[in-house]
């Protein structure tokens, strides 16, 4: 047996005790834990992920096991410390002070609060512990790296999909639910969409900021745009993920709009979001494949905790986060997936089977869009 394949196994065996350990260890987070592979020659790293909310589906669904799983492949012997904020500020900044106190040598942070977080960075540094900036960008802060995808873009592939959508939108109503005003990924969301939406002739009938990117606050605001606009006047919906399109789409449903009727927008090729385009409930969404930005994160945060340079090829950009010096970032290439493209994207990429999709509740429509034969 090689070195690296008993650590391997050393990794997934301790994985159930090590969660446990962590259970007991006054952190009464439900989605936190440690990962250890133990001692390991000297070469045991420990690797912190911080991740935002668990609301949205992608942080439990794919980030986190995606992170996990190419850690495990790239370093079986560092140890991983995880920790989901539940879209609170103060407990993300616990959580990142605990894994300082526990020995990371990175933190990988996807902050709840962009603005805030800052303090973090700073305290990591005080410590000289790199911190990678994960999927949203740490404003006003020294933070090493960025990976993310190109946002702005996806608020443009959505208002540009919306458009589409609506044929001739000149004079149409639309209603935006926009993502949380503490992350700046929203902001650029919103950018993007503004720079399509505002000179395509559509009427912004209403617009929201959405507090923590929740989906039952996207149902509140949606229910209140109805009432304000009235039910027969409007004839789309931008929403900036998933999460906050669904919760549009509920509160059409319970108002009596037939969602199939209304365009509505999202962003994460959800399953759930996947599964309401196939049944023509929600127009399109954005599909940010996820296993690019899980890896570069984890190759990253394996070379800076080893103390080693970012690997080569990886850095393709540069973001500005008004620290005054730019941050090396990586910058991925969003896709538009509507009903036509669904098997060309998240099926052919594997991130969802056909079966998956297909469920007994989805068979017909499924059908109908001829994803049953890619089986
Ligand atoms: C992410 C989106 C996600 C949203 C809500 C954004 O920063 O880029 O993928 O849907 O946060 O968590």
């Amino acid at each position: 047996m090689t070195p690296t394949f008993r650590t391997a196994l050393a990794f997934g065996a301790l994985l159930p005790a090590a969660l446990g350990l962590a259970a007991c260890g006054g952190d009464d987070d439900k989605g936190s834990g440690s990962t250890s592979a133990g001692s390991g020659g000297g070469e045991a790293k420990t690797i912190a992920l911080l991740l935002p909310e668990s609301k949205t589906a992608r942080y439990e669904a794919q980030d986190r096991p995606g992170f996990t799983n190419e850690l495990k492949r790239l370093c079986p012997d560092c140890k991983l410390i995880y920790s989901n904020a539940d879209q609170d500020a103060s407990k993300q900044q616990s959580q990142a002070e605990s894994a300082i106190t526990n020995g990371a040598d990175v933190l990988v942070l996807d902050p709840v609060d962009a603005e805030s977080a800052a303090s973090t960075v700073t305290r990591a540094k005080q410590s000289n512990i790199p911190v990678i900036s994960y999927d949203r960008l740490i404003q006003k802060a020294p933070v090493d790296y960025y990976i993310s995808f190109d946002n702005e873009k996806v608020g443009k592939l959505q208002g540009e999909a919306l458009v589409k959508a609506l044929g001739t939108p000149q004079g149409k109503s639309i209603v935006m639910i926009n993502g949380a005003p503490t992350d700046s990924n929203a902001a650029m969301f919103k950018k993007g969409a503004h720079s399509v939406l505002d000179s395509s002739g559509v009427k912004i009938a209403k617009e929201y900021d959405t507090p923590d990117w929740s989906p039952d606050k996207a149902q509140t605001e949606m229910e209140q745009a109805i009432t304000a606009v009235g039910k027969d006047k409007i004839d789309g919906v931008y929403a900036a993920n998933d999460g906050t399109g669904g919760g549009a789409i509920a509160a059409m449903k319970s108002a009596g709009i037939d969602p199939k009727k209304v365009p509505v927008t999202g962003q994460d090729a959800e399953l759930a979001g996947v599964q309401r385009i196939i049944a023509g409930e929600q127009y399109m969404t954005i599909y940010k494949a996820p296993k690019p930005e899980t890896e570069a994160a984890a190759k990253l945060a394996v070379a800076l905790a080893r103390g080693e340079d970012a690997p080569a090829g990886l850095i393709n950009g540069e973001s500005d986060n008004g620290s005054g010096t730019p941050i090396k970032s990586v910058l991925l290439d969003p896709v538009s997936v509507t009903k036509e493209n669904i098997k060309d994207t998240v099926v052919k990429d594997g991130t969802y089977s056909v079966d998956e999709l297909c469920t007994k509740q989805y068979a017909d429509a499924c059908k109908a869009i001829g994803l049953s034969e890619a089986r």
